[in-house]
C-alpha cells in the first residue's frame, strides 16, 4: 500500500501559496474531500486554483486575489478554512473569515488564534459570525505571542500572518508536529525567513515578498498510524507500507513495538506483520511528539481485541469518544469514564450497522468491521472520504473485502 500526501500538512500549505507573488505548485496533495473544500475556498477569493488529481498536483495562482472573505459556507464545512485568516492577513493586510463551527465531539475555539493575531498588531472584531481582521496601513507589525494549550492550528495560522510582516514575530509554547515543521521548511524555500520550527520557539523575520514556486507535501503520518493498526489488529496480516515517513510517527512507534508485531522499517517502507495475539498496551494522548490524537479511536478498537484490559487517555481532546457506543453495537466490551475509555479486551466482534460520527471515528468502525464476524455497515462515511484517499481500494488490495453501497 502507498500512503498518500497528507491532509494536514497540504491544507497549511495551500493557505500559505495565497502570500507568494505568484503561481506556487504543491507536489503530492491527496484526492480528498477536504482538499476540493478547501480549493473553493480559496477560489472564492479569486485566486486561480488547477489540481492535476493525475499528477496530484495543486496550483494556486493568487495574483488574481481580489475577495478578502471566507464564507460561512464554505467554512462551516471544513474548519481549517479558518487558516484563510492568517493566510490573508500575511498576503493582504486585511480578512473576514467565518469562525468554524464546533465539531463532532467539542467546541474547538480559535481563541488562541485571534490572542496571536492581536499580539502581532491586527485589530479583530467580530460580526455576525465572522472574524473581521485588519493590520495597521495593510501590513502587520509583528510581535510575540505565548500560547497556552500548544495548538497546531493556531500556530500555522500565526506562522501565515507573520512571514511577511514588517518585523520580527515569535511564537512561544508553538506546536511542533511534522505539519508545522512542513510548513515552515516550505515557505522557506519560498523566501521565507522562520526560524525554530519543530521546537517550542518558532521566530519570524518578516519578508517583503514570497516568491511563486514549487513546494511539497509530507506523507500522511496518521494514515501511516492508522494502516499500521489495522494490520497489526488483524490475525495473519502483512503489510506493506510504502511513501512513508517514520520520523514523523514521534512516540508512536516505540508504542507500537510494545505490540510485539513483525516490524521493520526500511527508509520510507514499513512493513507490519501481525503478532498471533495482541497484548493489552495503554495509551495516552499528547502534543508531538507524543501519541497523536488522531490515533487514539483506531487503537482503542483494537484494543477490543487485546487479550486483556487497557486504557486510552485523550488529553487533547476529552470528548473524542463517539466511536464507543458504535464499537459496543459491534460486540466490543469498553465503556467510557470521561476522558478515559477502559477497554476490557478479549471481544469477538460481530457484524452490524454502525454510524460514523467523524473522520478518524469512521475509519475505526472499519477496521472493526474488518475484524468481525459476518458483515458490517458502516454509515455516514462521507466523513471518511474527508481524510483517508480511496480507502477501500487500498485496504481490498491487501485482503479486506469492502464495497461501497451507494447512498
Ligand atoms: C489539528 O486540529 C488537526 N487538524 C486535528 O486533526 C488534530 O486532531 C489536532 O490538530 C490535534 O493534533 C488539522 O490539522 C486540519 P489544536 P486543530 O488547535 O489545529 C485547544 C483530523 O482528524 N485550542 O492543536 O484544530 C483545542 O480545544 C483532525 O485530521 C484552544 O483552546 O487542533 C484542543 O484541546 C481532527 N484554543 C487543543 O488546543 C484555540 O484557539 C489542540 O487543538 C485552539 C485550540
Amino acid at each position: 500500500m502507498t500512503i498518500s500526501g497528507s491532509k494536514n500538512a497540504a491544507l497549511p500549505l495551500m493557505a500559505a501559496a495565497l502570500l507568494a507573488d505568484g503561481p506556487v505548485t504543491i507536489n503530492n496533495v491527496p484526492i480528498l474531500n477536504d482538499i476540493f473544500t478547501f480549493n473553493k475556498v480559496i477560489a472564492e477569493t479569486g485566486a486561480k486554483v488547477s489540481y492535476d488529481k493525475e499528477e496530484q498536483k495543486l496550483t494556486i495562482d493568487p495574483t488574481s486575489m481580489d475577495n478578502y472573505v471566507a464564507p460561512y459556507d464554505l467554512v462551516r464545512k471544513m474548519r481549517a478554512s479558518f487558516y484563510m485568516t492568517g493566510a490573508l492577513l500575511g498576503a493582504a493586510g486585511h480578512a473576514r473569515v467565518s469562525l468554524p463551527g464546533g465539531c463532532a465531539w467539542g467546541p474547538r475555539p480559535v481563541n488562541l488564534h485571534l490572542e496571536g493575531f492581536r499580539a502581532f498588531g491586527a485589530e479583530i472584531e467580530m460580526d455576525g459570525g465572522y472574524v473581521i481582521a485588519r493590520a495597521p496601513n495593510d501590513r502587520l507589525p509583528g510581535g510575540s505571542f505565548t500560547m497556552s494549550p500548544s495548538s497546531v492550528g493556531a500556530t500555522v495560522n500565526l506562522v501565515l500572518a507573520a512571514v511577511r510582516a514588517k518585523g520580527r514575530s515569535v511564537i512561544r509554547n508553538a506546536a511542533m508536529e511534522p505539519d508545522v515543521v512542513n510548513l515552515c521548511e516550505n515557505l522557506n524555500t519560498l523566501g521565507a525567513r522562520i526560524s525554530g520550527a519543530g521546537t517550542p520557539v518558532i521566530t519570524i523575520e518578516g519578508t517583503d515578498s514570497i516568491r511563486a514556486g514549487t513546494i511539497s507535501n509530507t506523507p500522511d503520518r496518521i494514515e501511516t498510524g492508522t494502516f499500521m493498526i489495522a494490520a497489526a489488529m488483524l490475525p495473519g496480516s502483512d503489510v506493506t507500507l510504502k511513501n512513508t515517513l517514520e520520523s514523523d510517527l514521534g512516540s508512536f512507534t516505540d508504542t507500537f513495538r510494545k505490540l510485539q508485531t513483525g516490524l521493520e522499517i526500511t527508509g520510507d517502507t514499513i512493513r507490519v506483520r501481525a503478532a498471533d495475539r495482541i497484548p493489552p498496551v495503554s495509551i495516552e494522548t499528547a502534543i508531538y511528539p507524543g501519541f497523536p490524537t488522531d490515533l487514539q479511536a483506531q487503537w482503542a478498537t483494537m484494543m477490543t481485541l487485546a487479550g486483556g484490559k487497557s486504557t486510552v487517555t485523550d488529553h487533547i481532546y476529552p470528548d473524542r469518544f463517539s466511536y464507543v457506543p458504535e464499537l459496543v453495537r459491534l460486540g466490543a466490551d469498553l465503556e467510557r469514564r470521561d476522558n478515559i475509555v477502559v477497554i476490557r479486551g478479549r471481544s469477538q466482534l460481530k457484524g452490524a450497522s454502525v454510524m460514523s460520527t467523524d473522520l478518524r471515528a469512521s475509519v475505526s468502525l472499519v477496521m472493526a468491521g474488518l475484524a468481525a464476524q459476518g458483515e458490517t455497515e458502516v454509515l455516514r462515511v462521507y466523513h471518511l472520504d474527508r481524510g483517508y484517499e480511496r480507502l477501500e481500494n487500498k485496504l481490498n488490495a491487501v485482503g479486506a473485502r469492502i464495497r461501497r453501497i451507494a447512498e
